[in-house]
């Protein structure tokens, strides 16, 4: 029988150090890990003790102890690693690189975020096109991939249009300015015409996601979003095998029935190890001139999700007609509504500076990994 502990570490294996990409266990991070009764306690070696990702592994390592059976709280002793131990972290997270390169050109440390949730009609478009303009605007290059591929919207909500092309054998994705940033974006709709269905099977469908992930020039980008189709289907899987450290954002509306099937979502999350990074709750009460709250779609949900998952709510997105009409006319309310432009700011705010903090700003292991990058170049 295998114990909590060894369970622990085992599903240890699946949090992966957000500079290194790779397993903290592997890595050698892991040190003694003891459970008492239902509380486990485990030992963290981070490469640097002031390293500004030590919230984030603290949060995953948690995150993973809570999900095994018998074991219902955590405490995270860290410490640093010594030089030598450094010195061996640095061979394995070598080697890993050099046994599995990338298969895209979304560089290892960008954040990957998927915008999930368990069904239509939710507003995961609406959430993708106004999060990823604001990020834009903070000055980021954000790819956008709109893997929604029978349901594709994102052209429309951005105001995008074009034809793709192809540049060393890769998709170019069209690009647009956004304060002083810029979005770059693939999706279906600039291949196919938006009136005519899809009539594709299932397999052709997760090839073309595929293929925007790995044929697609994607160089740069400082974020990945990711607009998902509704449910918990192949097309998830394929993203999740692809981008093995994609984390979720799990949109819900405040209704109890919307909030369960976002659990199922996150369940699968679970079980398929990847991140959830939090709930974000849309289509929330909003009130009127007359000072009146209507909660269209109920209440409560968010929080209530957010808890069940031990994840934070990100945001709480009132009923709003702006954003319904930005979608129409191709441009985001983030950049034209100040109510939205404050909601999707403090979103984007708490994603770069707390839960995904872009690449090279942080960077405790940032020369390491310059190393680690000539070294696959040279292989
Ligand atoms: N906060 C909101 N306020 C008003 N309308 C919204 C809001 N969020 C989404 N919508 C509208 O709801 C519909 C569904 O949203 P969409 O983003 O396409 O959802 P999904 O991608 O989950 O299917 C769209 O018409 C969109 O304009
Ligand atoms: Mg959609």
């Amino acid at each position: 029988m295998t114990t909590p502990a060894e369970a622990l570490r085992e599903r240890l294996q699946y949090v992966l150090d957000p500079e290194l990409g790779a397993s903290i266990v592997t890595l050698g991070m892991v040190g003694a890990i003891t459970v008492d009764g239902t509380h486990a306690t485990v030992e963290v070696a981070l490469t640097t003790a002031a390293c500004p990702l030590r919230a984030q592994i603290e949060r995953d390592v948690k995150e993973a102890a809570l999900v095994v059976e018998g074991i219902s709280s955590v405490s995270i002793v860290l410490g640093t690693m010594s030089p030598s131990a450094k010195a061996v972290l640095m061979d394995t997270a070598r080697r890993l690189a050099q046994e599995s390169a990338p298969t895209t050109t979304i560089p290892r440390t960008t954040p990957v975020i998927a915008i999930s949730s368990g069904k239509g009609g939710v507003g995961k478009s609406s959430v993708t096109a106004n999060l990823a303009v604001a990020l834009a605007e903070r000055g980021f290059t954000v790819g956008v991939l709109d893997a929604d591929i029978w349901g594709f919207s994102l052209p429309r909500l951005l105001g995008m249009a074009g034809d793709v092309t192809a540049r060393d054998g890769k998709m170019q994705p069209l690009e647009k300015t956004f304060g002083t940033g810029s979005l770059r974006l693939l999706s279906m709709g600039f291949l196919a015409e938006e009136e005519k269905a899809l009539l594709w099977r299932g397999l052709i469908v997760q090839k073309a996601v595929q293929q925007f992930v790995e044929d697609a020039n994607w160089s740069g980008v400082d974020y990945f979003i990711i607009d998902t189709p509704p449910g918990t289907g192949d097309i998830s899987m394929t993203l999740a095998r692809l981008l093995p450290h994609m984390g979720h954002i799990i949109v819900t509306t405040p209704a109890m029935a919307a909030q369960r099937v976002a659990a199922r979502m996150a369940d699968f999350a679970r079980r398929s190890n990847v991140r959830v990074l939090g709930v974000v709750e849309n289509m929330a009460p909003f009130s009127c001139e007359c000072g009146h709250e209507h909660d269209v779609f109920g209440r409560g949900g968010g929080i209530a999700l957010a808890e069940e998952l031990s994840t934070p709510l990100l945001a709480s997105i009132p009923l709003r007609a702006h954003i319904a009409a930005g979608g129409d006319a191709g441009t985001p309310a983030v950049s034209s509504d100040t109510m939205a432009s404050e909601i999707f700011q403090d979103l984007a705010e708490l994603l770069t500076s707390k839960i995904a903090p872009p690449a090279g700003m942080t960077g405790c292991t940032a020369r390491m990994l310059k190393d680690l990058d000539a070294a696959v170049e040279r292989s």
